[in-house]
């Protein structure tokens, strides 16, 4: 950054949202005020495997109110099939009569009122030829692929874990997950002539233009989505394929429509974290040097996807190991498409790693953070190339310290307190740092304030805020001052808010912009006869409402601005170094080609973390309470402390949940969800989380990016699995291998 000063971000900024949003005033997508609209209410399958053989629909007409029921029989539009995420074919579908899985979108009625779609939904009759479906591993009929992802392998790992004197064998495995956003999945589709205007809560809002377009087969100019505030996304909200039949239901309707879909609906109609299975071999000498690590995993996909996240491309590298062999599976069963749910590989590839490495830890008896600390690595052992920065054990030691790890007494049993039996666990967590391609137009006014406008996603993450607070910076002017418009595939395109690249991909981009403004600033005042004179314009910089130059010259930003003619107006693109050149144009067609982690030729980047938490279990009634956790979290630099700390303790609290409440039951009789609503799919409340200390490591790294960015989204939920069931162990002895922990698995 050429403004002379490294760029910190110290400062904690509340939400410049945060009224608009607490008030009412900010518009979600469903919210979004529209004339004669109509309701749409999706009618989904009652069996997981086989063909619709008719539809019955006189009933569900006969509702007063009733305009439309599409159904595959009456489709009028060549669509292209929904696809997947990267282009598999979807399974949320309508326009065949085969079933891909229990809850598939097999109709939609359109009326005046949600009541009376939602009434004739329900009179929908369908009869189907249904078959015996495969819900999940072990079930008959499941088909087994391995995977080429995920394949790696250095040294001999099966020859040396035979020679390893000391060994951990075992199997792990991890539920089915569901986001549940408080958001619903909803979507609003408007026509005007060949135009369509789609409000739809999206974190890849030029990707859902496209995909929108390619699948109506019409022209990508012709669609805007507007996206300004989503409710939660974590994954579920990239990459809807319900919307395309709103926009068709809207077209035979000559109407807006809007869908507010179901919670239980949700489960079947978007993506989710499928249910994994690991089997682990950890060989370590007496020291508790790692010799051997082999990872073999299994997760569970659709029919027709080949999703999957191949978490041992993390766990391969993250301690020093010189025989290494890991190998993916994918389970085809007769299920919807899974796919991102908040650090899709780590979370249950991590859970695998960790509790193993408990293991291993007490068979070696040596104290579980000096197990890290011996295998502690700042290469990859796969390749050799450095992390751009690690702070591992930083992390460990500052939150061992902050929790009282030293209190903590090794032998299992032997902490308690009353009738609870107290245990302490850690692990550890980490997640790529990824970067994406961005567009944004800075406007900076006369009066000095400025106006700023990307396609970015207000995903809950505190998007808006970071924008205002990378252009305050630069510009050197309040973040009261600017202006942030965002969520409308109108603005200059952003790649999607996934992989947690956000804070990276647009805080570079408007500090790239910003400089643009600042030389164009620059260069008319050292041509002018002003205190800059014949100056080096890269001499000069924005700071404190000023246009600054060596020594004592300066003046307020308005002079400079005016000298500019009142107003300066830029537009700027960012590729990140090591993206292709094209990597621009392809975000035009709503492509997001995204870098990180070990992508790169020169670095591997990742954030880490340490997770500390005690549990109590109490001895009769074996209920698990987990009191409180610490975490420490390293990730570069950090834009919004207090943005940024609400994210990581976010993590930490849903790793505590993946931990110890969430998995989406299935019927294997049905191959159908059964805990499909917020009463019996189980999430912690306040009193199931009581104390959470989440503390932030400083790192400057200024080889991950010009900003030493690495984002905070994801990496907070990593690791808390296992640091929960390795506490669950230290406190009763019972080592739990299948998530989540729960009572019944330790009476
Ligand atoms: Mo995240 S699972 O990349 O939205």
């Amino acid at each position: 950054m050429a403004s002379g000063r490294k760029p910190l971000f110290e400062t904690p900024v509340p939400r410049i949202d945060g009224a608009a949003k607490v008030t009412g005033a900010a518009h979600y997508p469903a919210d979004e005020a529209l004339t004669d609209v109509a309701f749409a209410c999706l009618v989904t399958s009652t069996i997981a495997r086989g063909r619709i053989s008719s539809f019955d629909l006189e009933a569900a007409r006969a509702v007063p109110g009733v305009l439309d029921i599409l159904t595959h029989e009456n489709l009028d539009w060549a669509v292209n099939s929904p696809t997947h995420l990267f282009g598999d074919p979807g399974t949320s579908t309508l326009e065949t009569d085969q079933i891909w899985h229990d809850g598939q979108i097999i109709a939609v009625v359109t009326a005046e009122s949600f009541e009376a779609a939602r009434e004739a939904g329900a009179k929908v009759k369908v009869d189907y030829a249904e078959e015996i479906a495969a819900d999940t591993f072990d079930a008959k009929d499941v088909a087994v692929e391995r995977m080429k992802a995920g394949k790696q392998s250095i040294g001999d790992a099966a020859a040396a874990f035979a020679e390893a004197p000391v060994k951990i064998e075992q199997w792990y495995e991890t539920p089915t997950q569901h986001h549940n956003a408080m958001e619903l999945f909803n979507v609003t589709c408007a026509w005007d002539g060949p135009k369509l205007t789609v409000y739809e809560p999206s974190q890849n809002i030029v990707g859902a233009q496209h995909r929108m377009a390619t699948q109506l087969g019409i022209d990508p100019a012709d669609v805007r989505i507007v996206s300004r505030y989503v409710g939660g996304a974590f994954g579920a909200k990239g990459f809807a394929s319900y919307s395309m039949w709103i926009a068709i239901a809207a077209k035979r309707v000559g109407r807006p429509v809007r869908l507010v879909a179901s919670r239980d609906q949700g489960f079947s109609i978007a993506t989710y974290r499928a249910e994994t299975r690991h089997h682990v071999r950890l060989g370590a000498d007496r020291d508790g040097k790692l010799l051997s690590y082999f990872h073999e995993g299994w997760e569970l996909s659709s029919r027709a996807s080949d999703f999957v996240t191949a978490g041992v491309s993390a766990t391969a590298q993250i301690y020093a190991c010189d025989n290494i062999e890991t190998i993916v599976n994918i389970v085809h069963a007769d299920r919807n498409s899974p796919g991102f749910m908040r650090a899709p590989p780590e979370l249950p590839y991590m859970f695998a790693l960790e509790s193993a490495l408990d293991e291993l830890s007490e068979k070696l008896n040596v104290d579980p953070i000096e197990l890290r600390r011996i295998n502690d690595t700042q290469v990859s052992p796969l390749g050799g190339l450095p992390y751009s920065s690690r702070s591992l054990m930083q992390c460990y030691d500052q939150a061992a310290e902050r929790f009282g790890w030293a209190a903590r007494v090794p032998r299992p049993r032997s902490m308690r307190d009353g009738d609870w039996l107290v245990g302490y666990g850690c692990a550890t967590a980490c997640f790529p740092a990824i970067i994406g391609p961005a567009a944004a137009r800075v406007s900076l006014f006369g009066d000095g304030k400025a106006k700023i406008g990307l396609a970015g996603h207000e995903i809950g993450t505190g998007a808006y805020t970071l924008v205002a607070i990378a252009a305050a910076k630069s510009l050197g002017i309040a973040v009261a001052d600017i202006e942030v418009a965002m969520g409308d595939s109108s603005l200059p395109p952003v790649s999607i808010a996934g992989g947690s690249s956000n804070a990276a991909s647009t805080a570079h981009v408007i500090a790239k912009a910003c400089e643009d403004i600042r030389r164009k600033l620059a260069e008319a005042a050292v041509a002018d006869s002003g205190p800059f004179h014949t100056l080096d314009p890269d001499a000069l910089r924005l700071e404190d409402g000023l246009l600054v130059g060596p020594g004592n010259a300066s003046e307020p930003i308005a002079d400079a601005i005016a000298r500019c003619g009142g107003e300066i107006e830029v537009e700027a693109e960012n590729i990140p170094a090591g993206l292709p050149a094209d990597t621009m144009a392809r975000l035009h067609r709503g492509q997001s080609i995204l870098l990180g982690g070990r992508a790169r030729k020169d670095v591997i980047g990742y954030a880490f973390g340490a997770q500390f938490v005690e549990v109590r279990v109490h001895a009769q009634t074996c209920e698990i309470r987990a009191p409180r956790a610490v975490a420490a979290f390293a990730a570069g630099t950090i834009v919004n402390p207090m943005a940024a700390h609400s994210q990581l303790m976010g993590g930490v609290i849903w790793g505590i949940s993946s931990a110890l409440h969430e998995a989406t039951e299935i019927d294997p009789r049905k191959a159908r969800y059964i805990n499909d609503n917020f009463g019996d799919y189980m999430i912690p409340v306040n009193a199931d989380v009581p104390s959470v200390d989440v503390i932030m490591v400083p790192e400057e790294d200024d080889r991950i990016n010009p900003l030493g960015i690495k984002g905070v989204g994801e990496v907070g939920i990593v690791g808390m699995n296992a640091a929960v069931a390795n506490a669950v162990y230290h406190a009763t002895g019972r080592r739990i291998r299948q998530l989540p922990v729960k009572i019944e698995k330790l009476l």
